[in-house]
């Protein structure tokens, strides 16, 4: 949540500043701001999305810098206003800050500055105070920095600059993500790295309670304790065309579209010529592996229903039971997890705070942690034992997609993977299911290049106000998650239910012309596919307009469909990597033809980095 960066170098600081936000805007859309150094600290903020700002600078154009800051804000203390958008201020307007994280003890701090005049109602604020404070005291911005964030509880990540120091910007970072970018005759701060990508693909990964200061040609890293602090530089395998739209009109429309590639970027370079497993990123020994007892996936939102298939993968295939869970309540109800069990968490942005408090909490219980990120240098993947690596490329839409289906590869990999070294499955069996993976890229794009009737559908369905998704097996996780994709960006009600669970409450609400999605499992699952297609009799038989997607040629589940969406057939437990792809479209459509702002829906930011 929120996005910040700091620059220091030979452009124009403003122009880097807007170009950087505006890649970072999907983190959160409250407000903007910027503050730059030149001939003296200029400051401009507007409440809104980025174009209020854009507006601002073109009415109140700010002077020629090379040096400042930025933050696109998602708001948790203060509301959308102006007087909240950051940067904020210290008292004698020397000091510009912004901060990405809650300032716990904010309130004890503010009730401390007693007679200071504060302009916004943000926990942000005290910290600006503080740091003026300091530099007027004679610290330098480093060392007042320093002084500052040992007196701050929570999640911070801070960038500053001082008026009197024009050359240096510096940033403290804990728990909120922050990237330096390393350019020639040049030095970026930034909570993505997309927000630089397009100066330079050489970056830093800066570690937990850090501080930086950037100059145009240097950045010094030290603990919060002073000491010489120890980074990791990294090449980004990505350009800026990954970050732009590419004549899509949604970043989610490009990044649906660019699935089959990141499934086959993901899978690349996994299998050996033997057809066997090879997870360079795991670094959890083998025999170490041998003794886990259980699994347990931690993960949210989107991420979460791909640990809920993950689940059945994994039992079916390694015969250990795995329980998956919400980041959320999985640290405050004391799970029961041991040296043995192995913790799964699941992270597009590698940064949701709850999945990392999850990733924390199962290391202090001396729990094994693998996680599955796609986002290079996150703190998950850093503080994790392991990490499988997805390889999807930039997610800009907040509603993921090419996250999810990625993310489903990587539990597959991992799952075959520990068949493999547990000995579970032999080795032909695996080397049939890693055929079948590697087929699948092709098949997607199949699904995608005959997308008329959903398209179609989605039109015709636009004023619908509720929608229903069922499924069994892991075709239920896929209802979830089509019906989360309706609600976060067509913002109408859709639900998701296991199919064998309808009769049980949910089929209350079935009545004429309700469009119910029903996600059908392939044939080869003889009683599931039949317990399926009478689901779909049941709720038709109350009037529901059913919208069935099934193998293709499955006559027996296209005779009971108003509407009926072929997938290329699959084994079960690949079918979500397909079935998920016309409903992420769908949503897609809605959301589109009602007019709603896709990729930036309302009260959402792309990664959520507070509790
Ligand atoms: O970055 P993460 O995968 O940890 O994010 C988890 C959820 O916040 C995320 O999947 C969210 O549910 C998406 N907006 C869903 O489309």
């Amino acid at each position: 949540m929120c996005g910040i960066i700091g620059y220091a170098g030979h452009r124009d600081a403003g122009t880097v500043m807007m170009a950087g936000l505006k890649r970072m805007e999907y983190r959160g859309y409250d407000s903007a701001g910027l503050a730059v150094v030149g001939d003296r600290l200029e400051v401009r903020k507007a409440a809104g999305k980025l174009a209020n700002l854009e507006r601002q600078l073109q009415t109140h154009p700010i002077g020629e810098a090379h040096l400042g800051i930025g933050h696109t804000r998602w708001a948790t203390h203060g509301g959308p206003t102006d007087a909240n958008a950051h940067p904020h201020l210290g008292p004698a307007g020397r000091v510009a800050l912004v901060h990405n994280g809650i300032i716990e003890n904010a309130d004890a701090l503010r009730a401390e500055l007693a007679g200071a005049e504060f302009r916004s109602e943000t926990d942000s604020e005290v910290a600006a105070h503080l740091l003026e404070r300091a530099v007027v005291g004679g610290r330098t911005l480093v060392e007042a920095m320093r002084e500052v964030v040992a007196r701050l509880e929570g999640t911070f990540t801070l960038v500053a600059i001082d008026a009197n120091t024009p050359g240096t910007v510096v940033a403290a970072r804990r728990n909120s993500p922050l990237v330096i970018g390393v350019g020639d005759g040049e030095r970026f701060l930034a909570s993505d790295v997309a927000s630089f990508i397009e100066y330079t693909r050489e970056a830093v990964e800066l570690g937990q309670d850090q501080i930086v200061e950037i100059t145009a040609t240097t950045h010094t890293v030290t603990g919060f304790d002073g000491t010489p602090g120890t980074t990791r530089a990294y090449h980004i395998d990505w350009d800026l065309a990954a970050a732009e739209k590419g004549g899509y009109d949604w970043f989610m429309r490009k990044e649906i579209f660019e699935q089959p590639k990141a499934v086959a970027d993901t899978l690349l370079g996994r299998i050996t010529a033997r057809g066997e497993l090879a997870l360079d990123e795991t670094r959890i020994d083998p025999a170490q592996l041998r003794l886990v007892d259980k699994i347990v996936v931690v993960a949210c939102g989107t991420a979460y229903h791909a640990g809920l298939i993950a689940k059945y993968a994994i039992e079916h295939w390694t015969r250990l039971p795995v329980e998956v869970e919400i980041a959320s309540e999985f640290r405050y109800r004391d799970p029961v997890i041991t040296p043995t069990t192995l913790v799964v968490t699941i992270s597009q942005s590698g940064e949701t705070a709850d999945t990392l408090m999850a990733t924390r909490h199962a290391r202090e219980q001396h729990a094994k942690v693998i996680s599955i990120c796609n986002t290079n240098g996150a703190t998950i993947p850093r503080e994790s034992d392991a990490v499988i690596y997805t390889h999807a490329g930039p997610e800009i839409g907040v509603a993921s997609t090419k996250g999810f289906t990625t993310q489903l590869i990587a539990c597959y990999l991992l799952g075959l993977y520990l068949a493999q070294v547990r000995g579970t499955k032999f080795g032909d069996e695996i080397a049939e299911l890693v055929e079948e993976l590697e087929a699948l890229p092709a098949k997607m794009q199949a699904v995608l290049d005959d997308l008329g009737l959903t398209l179609t559908l989605a039109r015709d369905l636009l004023r619908e106000p509720v929608y229903l998704f069922l499924g069994r097996h892991v075709g239920y996780p896929v209802a979830l998650e089509g019906a989360l994709k309706l609600k976060e960006i067509a913002y109408v009600h859709a639900e998701g239910f296991a199919a064998g669970e309808l009769k049980h409450g949910p089929i209350a609400l079935v009545e004429n012309r309700l469009p119910v999605f029903i996600v059908v499992p392939p044939r080869g699952r003889d009683q599931l596919h039949d317990k399926v297609v009478s689901n779909i009799q049941e709720v038709r038989a109350r009037g529901a307009r059913t919208i069935v997607l099934a193998e293709a040629g499955d006559d027996e589940a296209a005779a009971f469909a108003d509407t009926y969406l072929p997938l290329p057939s699959v084994p079960t437990l690949f079918q979500p990597v397909l079935a998920i792809l016309p409903l992420q479209v769908f949503a897609c459509e809605v959301a589109s033809q009602k007019g709603y702002d896709v990729d930036q829906p309302r009260n959402l930011a792309k990664s959520v980095t507070v509790e």
